[in-house]
């Protein structure tokens, strides 16, 4: 695979199969971060890997802390307000899935298929607590001390993890819900204060048969977003 078919090929992965990612292999994935560019070679990333015992442990009080109706309390903001370009391309995005992943019409006022899509939901939430079931989360940390531009380095970091991933035959989900409860993560993968821990990177063996990898999110074309200027 290519540099570019890696890029244009590589997609989320929700579901993965009950198969381990050794310790080699995650490390690999992970030395790709450092190779991003980062801010006057600042270099701020720092990286915990939940994998086996710890992940196990980490997805039980996950869950539990969601069911008994714990607030998310992401160390960085969430939830913002997306200008309504932003907001239209999830929502958008959302629909799609319904449609894609579980044969649904969102609109639907068919009582039988809100019900569905209610279940669905309610589901799909647990299995995010449960990252995805994957074998191993990466969560990306960085000192609190940071400022915003740092966040660039970060995300050009976890950019090359992802496409590193895809080259070893591995997936990823990125996602903020997993850093939704940091105190649960400080205290197993023994996290020190100082760091923000950004969200998590769930990695494993995609399942190919597993509906949640159906979707194919859409690319905005590129005459929509470029402009050259001779
Ligand atoms: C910063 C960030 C946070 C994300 N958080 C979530 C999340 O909480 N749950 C989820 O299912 N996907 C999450 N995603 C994945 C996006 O939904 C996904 O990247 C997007 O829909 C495009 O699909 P693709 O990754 O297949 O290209 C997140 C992605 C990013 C970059």
């Amino acid at each position: 695979m290519n540099v570019i078919e890696a890029i244009e090929s590589r997609h989320s992965v929700r579901a993965f199969l009950d198969k381990p990612v050794s310790d080699e292999l995650l490390t690999r994935v992970v030395a790709a971060a450092p190779c991003a560019p980062s801010w006057a070679c600042t270099r701020p990333w720092i990286y915990y890997v939940a994998t086996g015992d710890v992940l196990k442990r980490i997805r039980e009080q996950y869950v539990e802390l969601y069911t008994s109706g714990a607030p998310r309390a992401n160390d960085l903001p969430t939830e913002p307000k997306w200008p309504e370009r932003e907001n239209e391309n999830q929502l958008a995005w959302g629909r799609q899935r319904c449609r894609v992943q579980w044969n649904i019409d969102p609109n639907s006022t068919d009582p039988a298929e809100q019900a569905r899509f209610d279940a669905i939901k309610k589901h799909m939430r647990i299995m995010a607590m449960r990252f995805f079931d994957a074998p191993a989360v990466i969560f990306p940390c960085m000192d609190k001390r940071l400022h915003n531009w740092a966040l660039y380095d970060m995300g050009a970091g976890s950019m090359n993890i992802q496409l590193a991933a895809h080259e070893l035959g591995l997936g990823c989900i990125t996602a903020y819900h997993m850093g939704c409860y940091p105190e649960v993560l400080r205290r197993e993968l023994n996290i020190p204060e100082h760091l923000n821990i950004l969200l998590g990177i769930a990695v494993g063996y995609k399942d190919e048969e597993s509906c949640e990898n159906r979707d194919k999110a859409v690319r905005t074309p590129v005459d929509e977003i470029l402009t050259i200027v001779h």
